[in-house]
Formats: structure tokens, C-alpha cells, sequence
């Protein structure tokens, strides 16, 4: 049988932590082949550790055949040590009065001391996800903060933005939403990202011809992709936690193990790629092979696609420079 891996998950005891923990163990990231060691890291806080105590017995109770270790951890420096994967989902939410500037400055600190780690201990191949809002962001700090490890390394979670683009486009021309080819999401994981299906094939047949409706796109889709997290914030009390869980798990899963030609949305460094500058952490299409990712080259962007990619550039810019004095 395989060597166990080593998965470094953060936020452990959180609510995406509990719907994704069990899933890794299970197989359904790395193979039903692939064992499993869990390096889960969260906050020195007592209760923290203790909700993490408790995650780790329910992971005992499950007896998953692949999952050959557990550990919890509270420093980042012992949490990553020979880590092949990093899923860094704990990040500090927005609290009451915070501004903008301060909740990027808290990042900044955590996803800094996070990077740095890696760039300490994990494995030189280590492939990481962040998923701790402003994810993109993070994931930019992460990099800068791990001179040691390439670049390419790092990358920021779209995967939900595709998933939630791909199930409105199934609802719209009634088809099958594992049917879709082509779709991608540019930029940012925000409201401004910008979902395309001008691309995308059903059946080898066009999307765009078959919704042929502009005004849908721009007014009812893209709005409604966007904002989906604010809408189950407002109906669920709560933020999303299984379905980014289940974004993070297809992230990782197609990474690790290629998509056969399909392309699939990662939030990955630019290097320069449709005119994004480099270093800024995008979304864009691409397909993998062999724990290597590739963009989507060559795709026209027509003038209103342009509009809509400029904005949430400029959104990042915005963020990335919020934080240069801090890296
Ligand atoms: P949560 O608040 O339930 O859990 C977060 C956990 O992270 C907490 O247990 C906290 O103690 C821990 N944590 C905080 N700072 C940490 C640090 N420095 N090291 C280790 N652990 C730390 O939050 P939830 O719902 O699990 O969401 C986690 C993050 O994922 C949030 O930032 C959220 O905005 C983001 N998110 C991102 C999505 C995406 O598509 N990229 C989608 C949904 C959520």
C-alpha cells in the first residue's frame, strides 16, 4: 500500500473544518488508495484546542482505514512540519467595528506567520490551498512570506465561485451540472469575480448560444453568483461550511490528481497571463496533469469580459497594496 501523506489542515475546529476533515480521511481528496496523516492547527486558546480534542475523537470514531494519523496542533512551525498539503481555512473574521484596513492587517499577520512556517518546515513540494477570507490575499502573503518554496506552490479558492456558476447554469438550460465543460471564474474570490460561460460546452454544444440572453448574465447571473455567500449567510444564519469544504476537496483532488483535460478554476499566482500583472493572485481556467497546473491560454476577452476582469483586478490591486507596508 502507499506511504501516508501528510495534510496540514488550519481552523481545524471550525464550521468548514467539520464538514471537511472527514471527507480527507475518507478518501475522497487524495484516493480511496492514499493514507492519511491529519496535522490540524488551531488557535492556543483553550477552547479552540478543546473543540479540536473533540473534532479528533469523532476522526477516532469514524475508524477510516486511510487515515494513518492525527495531530493537533497550535503553532504553525509544528503544524506543517513535512507537510504535503496545507488547507488553510482559519482566518480572522470581520468583528463589530472592525474596518477594512484592520481585518486585512490581522490576515496579514496570521497568513505571514503561516507562510513563513511553511517556508520553514513543510515539504518542498507542498501544495497549498487557502481558503480564510480574503483568501486570495492570503494566499498572497503566504507566497511573499515563503521566498524558499516556488510560487506556483500557492493558490487561493475559487473552486466554490465555479461550483455555485456551474449548478445556475444547470438550473438555467436544464441540464446536467456535471455536463459542463469550459465554464471558469476570473479575479477575485468576492462579489466582483467574474463567472464566464462564454466558453462553456454542454454536450459540445454552446452555453451562450443556448442562454442567448445578455441581460440574464449581467443582471441575474453574475449578481447572483457573487452574492450567493451573503445569501446563505441571510437564510442559514451562518456562513457556507460544507459546500466550501466540498470546493476545497475538488480544488485539492484536481490538483493532485489531474483533470483529464477539463478545465476547472484555481486562484493561482499570475505570471502575466491576460494582462493580469505578476505575483497578483487570480482566478483563471486551467487544466492539471500530474500535480502541475496549466491556464487556459489564448481565450479572446471581448470588451465586456475586459470591464468585468479590470474590476475585480483593481479590487485585488486595492487589497495586495493594503498590505504591502506589512509584508
Ligand atoms: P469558523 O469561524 O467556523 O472557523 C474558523 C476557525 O479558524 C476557528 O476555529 C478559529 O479558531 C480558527 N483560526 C483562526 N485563526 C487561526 C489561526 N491563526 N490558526 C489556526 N486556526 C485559526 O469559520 P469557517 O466558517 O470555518 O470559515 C473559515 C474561513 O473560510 C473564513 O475566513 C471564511 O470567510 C472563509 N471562507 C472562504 C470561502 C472561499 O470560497 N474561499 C468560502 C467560505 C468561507
Amino acid at each position: 500500500s502507499k506511504k501516508p501523506v501528510r495534510v496540514a489542515v488550519t481552523g481545524a475546529a471550525g464550521q468548514i473544518g467539520y464538514a471537511l476533515l472527514f471527507r480527507i480521511a475518507s478518501g475522497e481528496m487524495l484516493g480511496k488508495d492514499q493514507p492519511v496523516i491529519l496535522q490540524l492547527l488551531e488557535i492556543p486558546d483553550e477552547k479552540a484546542q478543546n473543540a479540536l480534542k473533540g473534532v479528533i475523537m469523532e476522526l477516532e470514531d469514524c475508524a477510516f482505514p486511510l487515515l494513518a494519523g492525527i495531530e493537533a496542533h497550535s503553532d504553525p512551525m509544528t503544524a506543517f512540519k513535512d507537510t504535503d498539503y496545507a488547507l488553510l481555512v482559519g482566518a480572522r473574521p470581520r468583528g463589530p467595528g472592525m474596518e477594512r484596513a484592520d481585518l486585512l492587517a490581522a490576515n496579514a499577520q496570521i497568513f505571514t506567520a503561516q507562510g513563513k512556517a511553511l517556508n520553514a518546515v513543510a515539504s518542498r513540494n507542498v501544495k497549498v490551498l487557502v481558503v480564510g477570507n480574503p483568501a486570495n490575499t492570503n494566499a498572497y502573503i503566504a507566497m511573499k512570506s515563503a521566498p524558499d518554496l516556488p510560487r506556483e506552490n500557492f493558490t487561493a479558492m475559487l473552486r466554490l465561485d465555479h461550483n455555485r456558476a456551474a449548478s445556475q447554469i444547470a438550473a438555467k438550460i436544464g441540464c446536467s451540472v456535471g455536463d459542463i465543460e469550459k465554464l471558469c471564474v476570473w479575479g477575485n474570490h468576492s462579489p466582483t469575480m467574474y463567472a464566464d460561460y462564454r466558453f462553456a460546452t454542454v454536450d459540445g454544444k454552446s452555453v451562450k448560444d443556448a442562454i442567448n440572453d445578455h441581460d440574464w448574465n449581467a443582471n441575474v447571473f453574475l449578481p447572483t453568483v457573487g452574492k450567493r455567500g451573503a445569501a446563505i449567510i441571510a437564510a442559514r444564519g451562518l456562513s457556507s461550511a460544507a459546500s466550501a469544504a466540498n470546493a476545497a476537496i475538488d480544488h485539492m483532488r484536481d490538483w493532485a490528481l489531474g483533470t483529464n483535460g477539463k478545465w476547472v478554476t484555481m486562484g493561482i499566482p499570475s505570471n502575466g497571463e491576460y494582462g493580469i500583472p505578476k505575483d497578483v493572485m487570480f482566478g483563471y481556467p486551467v487544466t492539471t496533469e500530474g500535480g502541475k497546473y496549466k491556464i487556459v491560454e489564448g481565450l479572446p476577452i471581448d470588451a465586456f469580459s475586459q470591464e468585468c476582469i479590470n474590476k475585480t483586478l483593481a479590487e485585488l490591486q486595492g487589497e495586495q497594496d493594503g498590505v504591502k507596508h506589512l509584508l
